[in-house]
């Protein structure tokens, strides 16, 4: 059955990225179909809103999109189109692969494999509790942290581990000194891990987490922590492989998934034809996991793998002199 899928195309970069995505996926017979759908400056410039109504509907209709970057106007009284998304479909699961990839300006050519799987609705980012004081001398913040939240994260990383054969699970918390909010999540995920026997699960403080994935990245496998900590360790991640141009990130609810790349929309580079498409294509590869074609994701992922290897019409941020399309149609003559 032919799969209707939401497509953002996005500010910046984004429209850019996206042909390229489309254009490999085109070459798969993957029986897809695309409802364009506006967000962003673009869609704010043409109907008056950042998240026009009609862009939701069909992703609930569809309950899956590919999104480039959006552009949210900074200072103008707008809050964050992806904070939005991701409360509005309760999108809990944040999913960051971070792999080494060959002939990348990577500190980590070989040997890193890891999923940060992040708490994507609770903890620091809840969007209420902030104050600042009448003098400006006293800011306090308010972290919420549910049992109901954690149990789901907890859940969706060994379900993942499970299901993509990987061997533990670790779960990075500060439970302590944030005794409730932090003791709780990791209380919930001990709870859970009981129920996987067959999947290794360990326990990590998160500043001692930092200081080992830079040291010996190779131990990790699965990780799963709240909010600001997955936020902070996704992006150390992507670091470690060679940075934005190589992280995906899917944003998966019960109801709905959106898929994208991590970085911008990279406006200093914007209608230049340099943007790497690798982030999205990605995304895209999470995308068809999800939908459960696996051997086509598998089949995308060594595609990429093989362009980086001969370098074939690699783009400038990975030291080549190819551009976004060039590069895209290298790796879809790897299809
Ligand atoms: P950015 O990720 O857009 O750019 C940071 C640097 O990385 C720039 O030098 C850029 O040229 C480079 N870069 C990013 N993606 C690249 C690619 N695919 N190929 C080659 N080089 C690439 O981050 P920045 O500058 O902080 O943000 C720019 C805009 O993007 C802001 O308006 C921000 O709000 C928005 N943004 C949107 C996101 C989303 O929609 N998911 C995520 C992050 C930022």
């Amino acid at each position: 059955m032919t799969q209707t899928i939401t497509v953002i195309r996005g500010d910046g970069i984004g429209p850019e990225i996206m042909d390229a995505t489309l254009h490999v996926l085109d070459l798969m017979s993957l029986d897809l179909s695309y409802e364009y759908a506006d967000a962003g400056l673009v869609a704010l410039e043409k109907h008056g809103e950042l998240l026009p109504a009609a862009t939701m509907e069909s992703i609930r209709r569809n309950r899956i999109a590919l999104k480039s970057p959006l552009t949210t106007p900074v200072g103008e009284g707008f809050s964050s189109i992806n904070v939005e998304l991701r409360k509005r479909f309760d999108l809990y699961a944040n999913v960051r692969p971070a792999k080494s990839f060959p002939n990348t300006k990577s500190r980590f050519p070989e040997n890193v494999d890891i999923v940060t799987v992040r708490e994507n609705t609770e903890g620091a980012y809840i969007g209420e509790g902030q104050s600042l004081s009448e003098d400006g001398e006293t800011a306090v913040l308010q972290q919420k942290v549910t049992r109901r939240g954690s149990e789901r994260i907890a859940r969706y990383a060994f379900e993942l581990a499970r299901r993509t054969g990987r061997q533990k699970v670790t779960v990075v918390h500060k439970a302590n000194i944030l005794k409730s909010t932090s003791g709780l999540f990791l209380r919930t995920a001990r709870m859970v891990a009981q129920e996987y026997p067959d999947i290794e699960c360990n326990e990590m403080i998160v500043d001692n987490c930092c200081m080992q994935l830079v040291m010996k990245p190779e131990q990790f496998d699965v990780l799963v922590t709240t909010n600001l900590f997955g936020d902070i360790i996704s992006d150390l991640c992507a670091g470690l492989v060679g940075g934005l141009g190589l992280a995906p990130g899917a944003n998966i609810g019960t109801d709905a998934a959106i898929f994208e790349a991590v970085h911008g929309t990279a406006p200093d580079i914007a209608g230049q034809g340099k943007a790497n498409p690798c982030a999205l294509l990605l995304g895209a590869a999470q995308m068809l996991d999800h939908l459960g074609k696996v051997d086509e994701a598998g089949r995308l992922r060594a595609a990429i793998v093989q362009t980086l290897e001969s370098r074939d019409s690699l783009t400038p941020d990975l030291g080549g002199d190819g551009n976004t399309m060039s590069f895209a149609r290298a790796i879809g003559r790897r299809i």
